[in-house]
């Protein structure tokens, strides 16, 4: 692994925001940033971050494991759907949008679809508790979501469309309630 030209200037910039014998701090923006080149982090990566840094491999793999941001294997190609099965969106209906994954993507968590193109993983609350049940996809949020509208997002996806961010059924949580100033 070696990142390109760009990303190495943009890392050893983010590193030098840093005090001396304190580079490791930055540890989350490099390894964002080899997932964004690579699609996952590769152990190559992630030891190539951990040398800039000057740290121990498995301490550069702690933290890379312990954060569901980061994908430790190959996810699609198209797109990696993240579902948020904590309470609220479970309330609301997460184990049915897990349950399109499961028979549109794979049946097994992290496995990639046939064509691989797309996986899924269900992931801990993403804090859009208030819009759910709602997906992660990349760096977007899918909110509001039904079985209908993820069916029809994973096919959007699928023919290569930018589907719209955001609140599924046209509401905005951040929008005032009227006559609030
Ligand atoms: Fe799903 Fe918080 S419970 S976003």
């Amino acid at each position: 692994f070696a990142f390109t030209p760009d990303n190495l200037a943009w890392a050893q910039a983010q590193i030098t925001k840093y005090p001396e014998g304190r580079q490791a701090s930055a540890i989350i923006p490099l390894l964002w940033r080899a997932q964004e080149q690579e699609g996952w982090l590769t152990r190559p990566a992630i030891e190539a971050v951990a040398d800039m840094l000057g740290m121990a491999y498995m301490r550069a793999l702690e933290v890379a494991s312990f954060y569901f941001m980061f994908q430790l294997q190959p996810v699609g190609s198209v797109a990696h759907i993240q579902i948020c099965g904590t309470t609220s969106c479970m309330i609301c209906g997460a184990e049915d949008l897990i349950a399109v994954c499961r028979e549109k993507i794979a049946d097994k968590a992290h496995a990639l679809s046939a064509d691989g193109k797309f996986s899924w993983e269900e992931v801990e609350c993403l804090g859009a508790c208030t819009n759910a049940p709602m997906a992660q996809i990349g760096k977007d949020y899918y909110e509001d979501l039904t079985t209908d509208k993820l069916r029809d997002l994973l096919d959007a996806l699928a023919r290569g469309d930018v589907p719209q961010v955001g609140p599924q059924n046209g509401r905005f949580a951040s929008e005032p309630a009227s006559g609030i100033t």
